[in-house]
């Protein structure tokens, strides 16, 4: 296998619109990313995965573009944009933008066009389709709640977004709406951004026969029906052969209703396609069969483990895999799958880092993720904002699948606000993220959860994650052994081994707010420990105290 330096490297995700404020709008822009890029620095990160930051009507926080080459006012200018991009260059960390192409804003000038009559040059950049017996054009339910077409008066006929009715979905099947995007990909390209982090790239390519999905197919059950269509490797070939194959960079697809066996072609280690894509299998593992991620439904340890070590042994010597707990989609994972309760956020959140970092793959991190932000407070559903939680909210409830307390509870446990909320700088006013009103209310722990205090503390959430990935660039056996799962029907640990050669690395993590035994098995029990999250003074390596974790190198 040819080795490539995305391979050996982090990444960290910003959102921009909550990371750093530097005008005083309470709006994140990019002046406040390029102040904190020393901060990333700090922590190790090679590899910055930038949320869109194009021109946008925001109804979907910066998700629907309405001009690909212009910067959204309230994040900055080009010229900020440009002096960002020189910044992280000289600090040697590379900028990886947010690439938005299965759909554009509704106020695009395409789409603007596209509805005025059916003989417009723009008219199939969409999909547009008339309907069927008075009614929509099929059953295809958008992620965001409702049916997945809108009738467009002026144009006489439904178009289709997968998202919101804002978000028409781009028509890939058209040779002009390739060479437009192609064209644009290579315009940042030549400015110098490092790669692409390409946003739900696996629904491209639509089933031109639009068939019905499953009788209650919607967003929040089933939006499957569009993904890993007839041509979407063809297409991702030859945007790969126009466009990536030109330049040194990194791609990673978000591929929405990924398997195994497609995530061997979008990933491939041939390189035709993407560097590695985004599985959600995992993230799916706390769901409910008919709510999708709508529950409170606690984790099952050996259901997590059982699809991400199928993950890690399937893509071996075939493609890339990519490494996340949390994203702007999810909730906080120490909220989620550790513990937020003060006695255990840090060392759960520290046992969390070291489960993923130890795995093979690249890892991505998300803003706070690195200091242990956990989920916010709510108080009322009134106090969320994204799209796809107010919507869905609404629908769950109204066609009475939940009550409004189980609903709320759900948007508690799983909202993507959750992961929005402004990032903690300080303990000062608005955790240091603006001086005027932050868009977005700040979690009130950070006045002891923030990155000035966890830079101050040695033991911190911070050193664990600056550890793990100063560990990564220091061992092949992290980067490329194989992956090999111990005790896989336990309910609380997580045991795997990874072995390259003559190295061998034995990674162990208690999931429980338990304290369990451990029977280190004979190669390593007297290994050096490499990097744990408790002090073994009064627990031992065979008796693992709650939410502890180490990693033992035979
Ligand atoms: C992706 C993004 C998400 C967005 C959606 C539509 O899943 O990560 O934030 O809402 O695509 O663009």
């Amino acid at each position: 296998m040819e080795k490539k330096w995305w391979q050996k490297s982090v990444v960290y995700q910003v959102y921009p619109r909550s990371f750093q404020d530097s005008d005083g709008d309470g709006i994140g822009d990019i002046p406040g990313i390029t102040r904190r890029l020393p901060y990333l620095k700090e922590l190790g990160v090679d590899v910055i995965w930038l949320s869109p930051v194009y021109e946008s009507p925001n109804d979907d926080n910066g998700y629907d573009i309405s001009n690909y080459r212009g910067i959204m006012k309230e994040f900055g200018t080009m010229e900020d944009f440009d002096r960002m991009l020189d910044r992280a260059h000289e600090l040697g960390l590379k900028i990886v933008m947010d690439l938005v192409v299965n759909h554009t804003s509704d106020e695009h000038a395409w789409f603007a066009e596209s509805r005025k009559s059916k003989d417009n040059p723009y008219r199939d950049y969409y999909i547009w389709r008339d309907g069927k017996d008075g009614k929509e054009p099929n059953n295809w339910g958008s992620c965001f709640g409702g049916s997945a077409w809108q009738y467009d008066e002026t144009a006489g006929q439904y178009y289709l977004h997968l998202f919101s009715k804002k978000q028409p979905d781009l028509n890939w099947d058209n040779p002009k709406v390739r060479d437009e995007v192609f064209d644009m990909m290579d315009w940042w390209l030549k400015k110098g951004i490092d790669g692409f982090r390409m946003d739900v790239i696996s629904l491209i390519s639509k089933d031109q026969s639009f068939p019905d999905g499953k009788p209650e197919s919607t967003g929040y059950t089933d939006f499957n029906v569009a993904a890993n269509g007839a041509r979407v490797h063809e297409y991702l070939q030859e945007m790969n052969r126009r466009v990536l194959s030109k330049y040194d960079l990194v791609t990673v697809g978000e591929c929405s209703g990924v398997t195994l066996e497609e995530a061997k072609k979008y990933g491939n280690l041939e390189g035709t396609e993407l560097s590695m894509c985004f599985q959600f299998e995992h993230m799916g593992v706390d769901s409910d069969p008919v709510t999708g991620k709508w529950t409170t439904k606690k984790l099952e340890l050996p259901k997590l483990k059982e699809v991400l070590t199928r993950w890690e042994k399937g893509l071996e010597g075939i493609a890339w895999n990519s490494l996340f707990w949390d994203n702007h989609d999810q909730p906080r994972i120490v909220s989620r799958w550790g513990c937020d309760a003060p006695e255990y956020r840090e060392r759960s959140a520290k046992m969390l880092a070291i489960c993923l970092h130890m795995m093979k793959g690249t890892p991505y991190i998300y803003q706070g993720e690195e200091i242990g932000m956990t989920n916010y407070p709510w108080k009322d559903v009134s106090e969320f904002q994204d799209i796809d939680s107010v919507n869905n909210y609404k629908e769950i409830v109204k066609k009475g699948i939940m009550t409004p307390e189980d609903a709320f509870r759900a948007l508690k446990a799983k909202s993507r606000d959750n992961a929005r909320t402004p990032m903690q700088w300080d303990a000062g006013k608005n955790a240091g993220f603006s001086d005027g009103t932050p868009w977005m209310a700040v979690n009130p722990n950070y006045t002891a959860v923030n990155a000035e205090e966890a830079l101050a503390r040695k033991d911190s959430v911070f050193y664990t994650y600056q550890k793990l990935i100063a560990l990564r660039k220091q061992m092949d056996v992290i980067v490329y052994g194989d992956y090999n799962l111990l005790l896989p029907e336990d309910e609380n640990l997580w045991v795997y081994t990874r072995t390259l050669g003559e190295e061998k690395l034995l990674v162990v993590c208690n999931f429980s707010g338990k304290t369990v035994s451990f029977d280190v098995p004979e190669a390593f029990a007297a290994g050096e420990a490499l990097i744990e999250n408790y002090d073994t003074a009064g627990e031992g390596l065979s008796c693992i105290p709650p939410y502890g974790a180490y990693v033992l190198k035979a």
